[in-house]
C-alpha cells in the first residue's frame, strides 16, 4: 500500500481594486487584508504597476516619463509577468490570497479606453501574460472625475496619469463600468462617494461571500 500522504492545497483567491484615480481605493485596502486575515487566511497585498524590485522601477519610468502609448501598454504588461512570475501566481499556489491595487483591468480602463490602445491588442497580451491567471473578484471604486479630483491630494506632485487633462478620466472611468457590465460575477461596483465607514461595511458583506 502506498502510505505517501497527497497534500492538496486550496488556490488562493485573487482580489483586485480598481478604479480612477482619487476613488479613494487605497484607503480600504488594508482593513480588506485584515479582514480577510481574521478569517483565518492569509494575504498579500501588493499593487501594479510595481510589486517586484524591477515592477517598482519600471512604475518610476511610466508615471514620469512620457512615452508612445504602445510602449505603456507594454511595459505595463511586462512589470506584470514579473509581479506575476514572483509574487502572485507562487502566492495563489501555496493557498495565500493575493490582493493587488490595480491589474490588467487598469489597462484595458486606462491605456484602452483612455488612451485609446486596441483592445484586442490588449486582449492578446493579457491572454499571453496570464492565461491562467485572473482575479476571482474585482471591485470597482466608482466615483465622478469631478469628486475625485477634488480628493486628489494637493500637497504632492502629480504623477503622469493624475496630471492628464480633458476627458480622460471620464474615459476611463465609462470603460472600468462598461468592464463590470459585461463581467457582473467578477465585479462589484463600490459608489465612492459613500463614508468610508459605510464602504467598509459594503466590503465585509462581499468578502463573506467569497
Ligand atoms: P496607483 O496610483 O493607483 O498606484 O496607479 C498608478 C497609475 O498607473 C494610475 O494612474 C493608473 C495607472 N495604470 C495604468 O494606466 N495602467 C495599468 O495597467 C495600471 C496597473 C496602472
Amino acid at each position: 500500500m502506498n502510505n505517501e500522504k497527497v497534500r492538496l492545497t486550496v488556490r488562493g483567491k485573487f482580489i483586485t481594486f480598481e478604479g480612477i484615480d482619487g476613488a479613494g481605493k487605497s484607503t480600504h485596502i488594508e482593513s480588506t487584508a485584515s479582514l480577510i486575515r481574521s478569517r483565518g487566511a492569509e494575504v498579500v497585498v501588493t499593487r501594479e504597476p510595481g510589486g517586484t524590485p524591477l515592477g517598482e522601477k519600471l512604475r518610476a519610468l511610466l508615471l514620469s516619463e512620457p512615452m508612445h502609448l504602445e510602449t505603456e501598454t507594454l511595459l505595463m504588461f511586462a512589470a506584470r509577468r514579473e509581479h506575476l512570475a514572483c509574487v502572485i501566481e507562487p502566492a495563489l499556489d501555496r493557498g495565500v490570497w493575493v490582493i493587488s491595487d490595480r491589474f490588467t483591468d487598469a489597462t484595458r480602463a486606462y491605456q484602452g479606453g483612455g488612451r485609446g490602445v486596441d483592445a484586442a491588442k490588449i486582449e492578446q497580451l493579457a491572454r499571453w501574460v496570464h492565461p491562467h491567471t485572473n482575479p476571482d473578484l474585482t471591485l470597482l471604486f466608482d466615483l465622478s472625475r469631478e469628486v475625485a479630483q477634488a480628493r486628489l491630494t494637493t500637497s504632492r506632485t502629480l504623477d503622469r496619469f493624475e496630471q492628464e487633462q480633458g476627458n480622460f478620466h471620464s474615459l476611463v472611468r465609462s470603460e472600468y463600468l462598461k468592464l463590470a457590465q459585461a463581467e457582473p460575477s467578477r465585479f462589484r461596483v463600490i459608489d465612492a462617494s459613500l463614508t468610508q465607514e459605510k464602504i467598509k461595511k459594503l466590503l465585509e458583506k462581499i468578502i463573506i461571500t467569497i
